[in-house]
């Protein structure tokens, strides 16, 4: 494996930030002359994969393009050519695909999503709301300063805070940001769980670098499908962006009648349909109640598997995590899964509705953005086959439970066991707890490429 040069790759792609506030800002560039200067000034905002030695800064700035935007900076016919099919259609052309149809379908998105094509994404990240501010002043007064880009949306997102707190939340109530994958070459701690399963099965091993970033031997050994020139694709990567809605109402609503139900109560109900307990405890390694020591625990918190579990007991076999990241479930120590993997960056957007109170109807939800290196072969395939069809989990038409577009026909199998609070119990007439409200495929290029797009030399002829 070659070295990886993180001070080339946006910092974006190699970790998740975890800031409390972000804003990301979708832009139109006018025409190339201009969007290239505002790119060529904007470089020397992008955070790059430079460990943070002298702790974390005060904003962060990452970028990304849609096809259109590539293509509206004339990149040279050969490279547009060469991107992949997916992104070049855009994920609105993808809906049938992706089971974004019904309540999901493209025109029940947000406007930014439906008119003309966003051409780039910024994602700013801030520690503070005025820092927040500041950057994204500088951002757009550099776009006016060259006429390079107009703003023509904007998403605001930030962690809950819950009882004054920030927290690692989301809207239902599931402590976030366990399960992400480790990547050769990549540096950050690795934890047991994150990568994939030795090929003996006793231990866990960093992924191929090439199924994260483009340029790099993927664990096919295969440098992944990129445009051309080498130097436009290496050490970039692609970003699915999508606006989850979530129906936090609907979610109470079902908890709380099939939670009476159930012989295991409300709580555990909600763990079946995640996998892991409210507080994060995996139901693989305490099936009946929440631990807090396993979910502290770097070495416990991922480390599982489904081997020993295949009966679906403990977890079942549609819960939201064993559907998105089946690890071993489908046998071959976990390699059908090794070339499905996702690098997952998700912030919530909207106000968190306390439990306590009745839920407004306000927008509320994730924006759920993941990296990889062949959006077909990861995050549409585990979005088409793992989440929106159930056959590799054996549970034929059967949607991933939290967030598969039910349309209130959905059933939810809980396969359970001879114990008596865990008996195999149904859910049937599932709603949509979540509900999509547009998004798009980007390009998040490296440094190099950033540059040599501004220049307009990424032909090297
Ligand atoms: C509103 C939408 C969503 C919610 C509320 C949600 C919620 C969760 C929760 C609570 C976890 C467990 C925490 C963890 O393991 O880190 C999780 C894990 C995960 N989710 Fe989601 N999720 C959403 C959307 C998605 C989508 C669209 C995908 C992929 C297409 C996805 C893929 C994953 C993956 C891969 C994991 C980690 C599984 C593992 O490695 O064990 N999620 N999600």
């Amino acid at each position: 494996m070659s070295k990886l040069d993180s001070t080339d790759v946006q910092g974006f792609a190699l970790r998740g930030y975890n800031f409390p506030l972000a804003r990301f800002l979708f832009l139109r560039i006018p025409n190339a002359r201009n969007g290239r200067e505002f790119i060529a000034r904007l470089v020397e905002h992008v955070e790059t994969g430079e460990l943070w030695v002298e702790g974390k800064p005060h904003t962060t700035v990452s970028v990304a393009f849609t096809y259109a935007g590539m293509a509206v900076l004339d990149l040279p016919q050969a490279s547009l050519q060469t991107f992949p099919v997916e992104f070049v259609q855009g994920m609105k052309a993808r809906a049938g695909i992706l089971g974004d149809t019904g309540k999901n379908a493209p025109d029940r998105w947000d406007d930014v999503w439906r008119q003309n094509p966003v051409h780039a994404w910024l994602g700013v990240y801030a520690q503070s709301a005025p820092e927040l501010e500041e950057k994204c002043g500088e951002i757009k007064a550099l776009a006016e300063a060259t006429d390079g880009a107009q703003v023509i949306g904007s998403q605001e997102a930030a962690a809950l805070v819950i009882d004054g707190k920030i927290s690692r939340k989301e809207h239902f109530g599931y402590t976030d940001g366990f399960g992400n994958p480790d990547y050769q070459g990549v540096n950050r701690d690795t934890q047991p769980g994150q990568g994939k399963l030795s090929p003996d099965g006793k231990s866990w091993l960093p992924l191929a670098t090439g199924e994260l970033l483009l340029g790099y031997a993927d664990e096919a050994g295969e440098l992944p499908a990129a445009p051309v020139p080498h130097l436009l694709a290496r050490n970039g990567t692609f970003m699915v962006y999508r606006k989850l809605h979530q129906n936090v109402a609907a979610f109470r609503t079902y908890m709380r009648e099939k939670g009476e139900l159930y012989p295991g109560g409300e709580k555990k109900l909600k763990a079946k349909f995640v996998g892991r307990w409210p507080d994060g405890t995996p139901l693989e390694l305490s099936p009946n109640h929440e631990d807090p020591a396993v979910v502290a625990d770097k070495n416990k918190n991922v480390n599982f598997t489904y081997a020993n579990d295949l009966d679906g007991a403990r977890c079942p076999f549609s819960a939201h995590i064993r559907r998105a990241n089946p690890r071993d479930a489908f046998g071959f120590t976990g390699r059908l899964a090794n070339r499905r993997r996702i690098a997952r960056r998700g912030i919530t957007y909207g106000a968190y509705a306390p439990d306590s109170e009745p839920v407004d109807d306000a927008e509320r939800g994730v924006i759920f953005m993941a990296l990889n290196a062949s959006i077909f072969r990861q995050f549409e395939f585990v979005q088409q086959q793992w989440i929106e069809y159930g056959n590799d989990a054996r549970q034929g038409n059967d949607k991933d439970a939290l967030l598969g577009n039910h349309e209130g026909a959905g059933k939810f199998m809980i396969q359970g066991s001879e114990d008596a609070a865990n008996p195999p119990f149904l859910c049937a007439r599932l709603p949509n707890f979540v509900e999509l409200r547009g998004g798009d495929y980007f390009f998040m290029p490296s440094i190099t490429t950033l540059r040599m797009i501004a220049a307009g030399t990424v032909d090297p002829r």
